[in-house]
Formats: structure tokens, sequence, C-alpha cells
């Protein structure tokens, strides 16, 4: 691997080999997603504890500080929204010289396979895929599921990833599901998990990300369970143990628990405002 590239890659992936990406992305297809409205305000407390950050270009020149030293993987896909007839069709959004003038240390493109725009984001990543070994870029593909929630089984999601490394993406994000190490055996690039909508608990979020990552996953990008989360602080320092520290689903929950009781006495159980007590005294 080049030197470039290899850098780049390093920056996201930690020295255990494990990664935590905050993805912010959403309202590149669904707007002002609840919580996600001010991503300035939801994102800052959480920098401290990401990884990277899984961003479109919009929100990272408004929201992020060029000062911050979090590495940036940018989002280049999108031209659809919730509302249109497609979610499916998306194209490529930014050219490989925005790319490197964002410094940009990766790129992730959502690919829709078994859809109708199947041909076309798969050759948008290969397209991707060619600029971005060109110039050292990693790129991220997403097997995205559109609407279809249902896709989210060992077959399919092992599919899709497969496509996706044959096809040149460095690294994939992909949903966690039963049978997970069928995804990660039969994919030959690291794969990192994406979380979904908000859990009904906590314990049901620290369980599948601890079992993903026994089953092969580097690491989560995984955003709506934390960000959405009433205590995100507590939240995204519980996943990190899973991650980083090989916690188990229960010593997770009892780093989040502690957490919560600390933050809450500090601020008086408000929500924002108590993360944001936390950075800024
Ligand atoms: C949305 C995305 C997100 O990055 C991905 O879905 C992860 O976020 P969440 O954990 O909230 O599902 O690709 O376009």
């Amino acid at each position: 691997m080049e030197w470039g590239m290899a850098n780049r890659l390093s920056r996201i992936i930690q020295p255990d080999g494990h990664v935590l990406i905050m993805p912010i992305d959403h309202g590149y297809f669904q707007g002002p997603t609840t919580r996600l409205e001010d991503p300035r305000q939801t994102v800052t407390p959480l920098l401290p504890y990401s990884d990277a950050l899984f961003v479109t270009r919009g929100v990272l020149r408004s929201c992020i500080d060029p000062e911050s030293n979090v590495p940036i993987v940018l989002r280049v896909s999108g031209g659809t929204s919730v509302i249109g007839n497609d979610l499916a069709d998306e194209g490529i959004t930014t050219s490989m010289e925005e790319i490197l003038r964002l410094n940009a240390s990766a790129v992730g493109i959502s690919v829709f396979v078994g859809t109708d725009y199947e041909k076309e984001s798969l050759l948008n990543l290969s397209k991707l895929v060619n600029q971005g070994e060109r110039y050292g870029i990693p790129v991220m593909a997403v097997t995205a599921v559109g609407k279809e929630l249902d896709k989210r089984d060992a077959r399919y999601l092992a599919l899709a990833s497969r496509i996706c490394a044959e096809l040149g993406a460095r690294v994939i994000k992909t949903y966690w599901c039963e049978d997970f190490e069928k995804v990660s055996t039969g994919c030959p690039v690291p794969v990192i998990m994406a979380g979904g909508p908000q859990a009904d608990t906590e314990m049901e979020v620290f369980n599948f990300v601890y079992d993903g990552m026994q089953k092969g996953a580097i690491g989560i990008n995984l955003g709506r369970n934390i960000w959405k989360n009433d205590y995100p602080v507590p939240m995204i320092k519980a996943m990190r143990a899973i991650i980083h520290k090989k916690a188990t689903p229960s010593e997770a929950l009892d780093i989040f628990d502690s957490e919560k009781a600390k933050s809450a006495s500090k601020a008086g159980g408000g929500r924002r405002r108590d993360d944001y007590a936390d950075l800024h005294g």
C-alpha cells in the first residue's frame, strides 16, 4: 500500500486496529434529523471521543472548526431525499479536488445492491475507487438498505459487502446482523458496523456492538444510538469501552450508568446543556 493511502487509513483506524467513527451525515437525504438539527451543537461534546467523523462537505464547513484535529470521512454520495422517488438513485456529489482541498482522510459512498439502481451505484463506487486510488484516498462503501430495513440479514449483507470489497473499497460499512461472522469472513477488507434507528434500550446496542466485535468487525460508524440518546456523552464513553477496551455489554452499561449519574448531577439532569458543561466548564 502506498504511503499516502496507508497514512490516511492509519489516521482513522487506531493502533489497536479498531475505530469509532461518528456519523452526522444523515441530513444529506433526510434534512434536519431529530437531535441533529444543529450538527455543531450535537457533535461538539462527542468530538473528543470520536476517532473520525462521517460528514458532508456542507456540514463540515459550517459546523466543524478547521483547527479540529478529528479525521474526516467525507460523505460523497447523494442527490436523493426521503420524499423523492427512490433513495437508491444516488450519484457522486463531490470532486476529488474538493476531497483533497478539505483534507479528508477517506470518503464514503452508499451502494444499493439489489435495487433498480444497483448497477449505477456499483459503477459510482468503482469510479470513486479509481480516483481515490490515484490520489491515495481510501473509499468506504456503505451497504445501504434504504427504507427496507428487513434486508439486514447475513445473506444480503455478506453479498453486498463482498461485492463492494471486490470493486476496491478499502473499508465496508454495513449493518450488524445475526451470524455476523458470515459477513466479516466473506469480506477481505475491514468491516465497520452502522447502528440504524434508535434501539429501545442501551443494552440492546451494547449487545449487538459487542457481538459484532467478537465476530470480526473492527468498529462502528454509529450515530443515532449515540446522539439521540438523552445522555450522548455517557453513551459514547460506553461504546468506546467496547470498541477499544474489550468491555462486555454489562461493563459498558456500568460505565454508561455511572457517567450518566455524574453528568446528571453536574448539570441538574438537563440533556444537552450537561454535555456542554463537560467540555466548557
Ligand atoms: C446515513 C448513514 C449513517 O452514517 C449510518 O446510517 C450510520 O448512522 P446510524 O448509526 O445513525 O444508522 O450512512 O446516511
